[in-house]
Order: C-alpha cells, then sequence, then structure tokens
C-alpha cells in the first residue's frame, strides 16, 4: 500500500494510494459523491462511485460529516478541471473520528470577526491555509538567507528590564517582586551578539501595548533583527534590499500556487530587486506639501502620507535620516548634519506601510550616554548596553523587519490578524 500527500500525488498518477486527512466538504448527485479531502499539504476531489465502492463505504461516505478525519484509499487519475490537476477515485475509506454535526464554518460567507473567534478551525480553510503556507516559505527564506550570508542566529530574552523604543508602550509583568517587560525588540542584545559573532541575527515574538486598532498592528509580532559589526548605514541598507528581493524571488517559485489561490497580482512582485529607491525625509514632507498634504518637518508619516509616497514607485522605498527627535536613542545622528539620524525606514508598494525599521547605532561611549541622559533613561539597567561602548566598540548596524507586515504585502491581503496563526489585537486574546 502506499501512503502519501497530496502534495505529491503527481507522483502517483493511475496508483492506488491511501491518504490520512479530513473531510474538507462534500457534494453528491444520488449515485456520486464528491469528497473535497485536505491532508495539511493540499485539497483534492475524491469521487465515490456507488456502483464501484461496497455499500457500506457509500454510507459511510454519504453521512459523514464536514471536517471527519479519515484514511481514504483510491486511484489517482488526471483531472484537468482541478488546480491540483488530480483527483481520487475513492475505493475504501476508514473514519478514525467522526465529526459532530454543526460545524461552525460553513462554506458560506461568514464576518472576519465571526471568523476570527473560529481561528482554530478557520486556519484549515484554503485561503488560510494559503497564508500560513507563504509565512512559513518567508520564515524560512529569511533564515536561510542570513545562515547563507554567515549570521549567526542569537536569541534574545523576552523577559527584559527595560525598554527599547520608548516606554509607552511596554507590557509590564511581575518578575517576582520587581518591574520586568515584554520584549518590543530583540536588537539591545543583537548588538551584544554583533560584538561576539560579527554578523546575527534574531528571529523572535515582539511585544507592543500600543492600543492601535490599524490593519497593521498586533501586539504581538514576530521580528527579524539582524545586527553587523563593521557596517554603516549605507551597508545596511544594501543587505534589506536584497534580503527582500530574495524572499520574494523564493515565494514566487516555491508558493506560486497559494499567491495564486489569493488572487495576488503576481507581476506587482515580479518587479522587485535591488536597487530600491531612496528618498530623505525631508524630500519626503517636500513631496507631501506639494501634494496638498498640510504635514511640517517633525511630524510623523501617518497611513496616508506613508501611501502616497509608496504610490510614486513600484519598489518598496526607503525613507532616509530622519529627524533626530522622532527616533529611538540609540540611532547614530549623521555627522553631516546631527538634526537627522543615518537610518531609514523602508515602506512597502501598494499602501502596505512600513515593513522595515533600521538604523547605524551610535558607537561612542560619551554620545550614547548623553543621549540616555537627555532622554531620561535610567543608566543602571542600560548598564550591560553602555559596556559594549567601552570595550572595542566600532560601528554597526541593524534593522528589523516585521514578518506579518511582508506576509500581508506578499500576500495581497488586507488585514494583519490572518498572517500570524493567532492574532493579538486590541480586542483579542482568543484563542
Ligand atoms: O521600527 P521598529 O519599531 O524598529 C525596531 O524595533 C528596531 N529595534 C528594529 C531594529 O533595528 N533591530 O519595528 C520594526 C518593524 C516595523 O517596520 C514593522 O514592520 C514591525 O516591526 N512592527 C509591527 N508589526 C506589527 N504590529 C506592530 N504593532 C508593529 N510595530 C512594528
Ligand atoms: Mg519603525
Amino acid at each position: 500500500m502506499i501512503r502519501t500527500t497530496i502534495e505529491k500525488i503527481c507522483a502517483y498518477e493511475g496508483q492506488i494510494v491511501t491518504l490520512s486527512g479530513w473531510l474538507y466538504n462534500k457534494r453528491s448527485s444520488g449515485k456520486i459523491i464528491f469528497l473535497q479531502i485536505r491532508d495539511g499539504s493540499g485539497f483534492i476531489q475524491g469521487v465515490v462511485v456507488k456502483k464501484e465502492v461496497s455499500e457500506a463505504v457509500f454510507e459511510a461516505c454519504k453521512n459523514l460529516p464536514q471536517e471527519s478525519s479519515f484514511h481514504v484509499t483510491g486511484m489517482v487519475q488526471r483531472d484537468e478541471r482541478s488546480a491540483l490537476g488530480y483527483e481520487l477515485l475513492v475505493r475504501e475509506v476508514e473514519v478514525v473520528c467522526r465529526a459532530e454535526e454543526g460545524y461552525p464554518i460553513s462554506l458560506k460567507e461568514h464576518g472576519t470577526d465571526f471568523l476570527m473567534d473560529y481561528r482554530h478551525l478557520w486556519m484549515r480553510t484554503p485561503r488560510q491555509h494559503a497564508i500560513l503556507r507563504i509565512r512559513d516559505e518567508i520564515n524560512l527564506g529569511l533564515r536561510e538567507f542570513f545562515h547563507e550570508a554567515g549570521f549567526v542566529l542569537v536569541e534574545p530574552p523576552i523577559i527584559t528590564p527595560a525598554s527599547c523604543e520608548g516606554t509607552t508602550e511596554l507590557f509590564e509583568i511581575d518578575y517576582f517582586g520587581e518591574n520586568a517587560y515584554l520584549s518590543q525588540t530583540g536588537q539591545l542584545y543583537a548588538e551584544a551578539a554583533a560584538m561576539a559573532f560579527g554578523k546575527v541575527y534574531s528571529f523572535g515574538p515582539t511585544f507592543r501595548a500600543e492600543k492601535s486598532k490599524t490593519r497593521k498592528h498586533l501586539n504581538e509580532f514576530w521580528m527579524i533583527e539582524p545586527e553587523m559589526a563593521f557596517v554603516d548605514f549605507e551597508g545596511n541598507l544594501k543587505v534589506q534590499e536584497e534580503m527582500v528581493s530574495y524572499v520574494i524571488k523564493r515565494v514566487l517559485q516555491q508558493r506560486r500556487r497559494e499567491l495564486e489561490l489569493l488572487g495576488r497580482d503576481v507581476t506587482a512582485l515580479e518587479k522587485i530587486e535591488p536597487p530600491f529607491p531612496r528618498i530623505t525625509y525631508t524630500e519626503a514632507v517636500e513631496m507631501l506639501k506639494n501634494a496638498g498634504f498640510e504635514f511640517e518637518w517633525g511630524d510623523d508619516f501617518g497611513a496616508p502620507h506613508e501611501t502616497h509616497i509608496a504610490d510614486q514607485y513600484e519598489k518598496p522605498v526607503f525613507i532616509t535620516h530622519f529627524p533626530t527627535s522622532m527616533k529611538a536613542f540609540y540611532m547614530q545622528p549623521d555627522p553631516m548634519n546631527p538634526e537627522v539620524i543615518l537610518g531609514a525606514d523602508l515602506i512597502a508598494p501598494e499602501g502596505y506601510g512600513e515593513i522595515i525599521g533600521g538604523s547605524q547605532r551610535i558607537h561612542d561611549l560619551e554620545l550614547l550616554l548623553e543621549k540616555l541622559r537627555a532622554e531620561n533613561l535610567p543608566e543602571e539597567v542600560y548598564q550591560w548596553y553602555i559596556e559594549l561602548r567601552k570595550f572595542g566598540s566600532v560601528p554597526h548596524s541593524g534593522f528589523g523587519l516585521g514578518l506579518e507586515r511582508t506576509v500581508a504585502w506578499i500576500c495581497g491581503i488586507d488585514h494583519i490578524r490572518q498572517t500570524i496563526p493567532f492574532a493579538r489585537t486590541l480586542n483579542r486574546v482568543y484563542p
């Protein structure tokens, strides 16, 4: 007996195979029952013809509720009409678990809020399945990109004694009677590791107590954060555009079927290759003013501003040299003009907004101390970070790419909550 998966079924045309999976949906027309079978690797149609199976098998299929689990044996045959190109002519069915009646997700349209309440089941459906498959591919592509380039993966702690990106957005926890926080970013620890390994990256969950209800904000999201010793502002941008292009290319190669299922316009993705356009913050302000936006130098971009800027380009665009006052304490001011920093945000096309924030870091001890004091940050908890500037400090740079925003953009979907298995948003910690 050949056991296989739907993904690999093309190798078995004309042969009898057994699949283990679930009944996604069912249709019947008297003497034929069509089973939509899913096994995690894909979806396939099983055809049960009354006169070709035992009565017991036919009856079992006829009465099987949606989402029952089973082993199905049958012959693989070509079917030009299906997306997969194959169907299964069913011979035997062995039910593993007969599902209860009343599966909450039917094939009719449900609202997204309803579906989010049933996320644990919703992820079984083809669209959600495709999104999470693409997420997996992006995940793997990012890791491979950095591994191949000689970066070492280091895991920063999730429980931290201090903030990195500003104090207002921290989830506070009671750490045996002391205050601690869920990490907003692994960056400061990645900087320590970069001084040990040269090139490192961290990739983990990060937490922000932002009370934002936009389609771009999660309170728990994943970020990949490379950090590189002896790399400056320029070198930093180069790694970013290469990384993004590599990942897109990989998804286009490996996950085309999923992109098609999602209805993604792949021609937009096919244009993504280095170099990416750049404008300075100051130029972006001019651009906005010329387009009629009310915007002053020093203001932060909102979604309409980002979208207007991104719409001028077909590729992601770097906005560089933000005002120093707007950005985090660790960013290196431009020696030519300390009013702005040697950093950039990368804005994705098509209104997906900022996917990367990054910069060269302050490596000078005195300057760092000055910044910590100016921002009223407690030196004691940053002592270890300050010490990195005492012992062999070097210019270094890094960035953070938000995984979910990247998935949303690549998939072309309108809300970030569908890009993570179980979203945590302002109004949701269930399921
Ligand atoms: O720009 P951010 O805040 O940068 C940092 O945290 C740096 N310490 C990273 C570094 O240099 N190592 O966040 C980086 C990215 C954003 O560009 C965005 O893609 C994502 O993280 N991000 C969010 N994604 C989903 N929901 C949120 N609330 C997010 N906040 C940031
Ligand atoms: Mg940012």
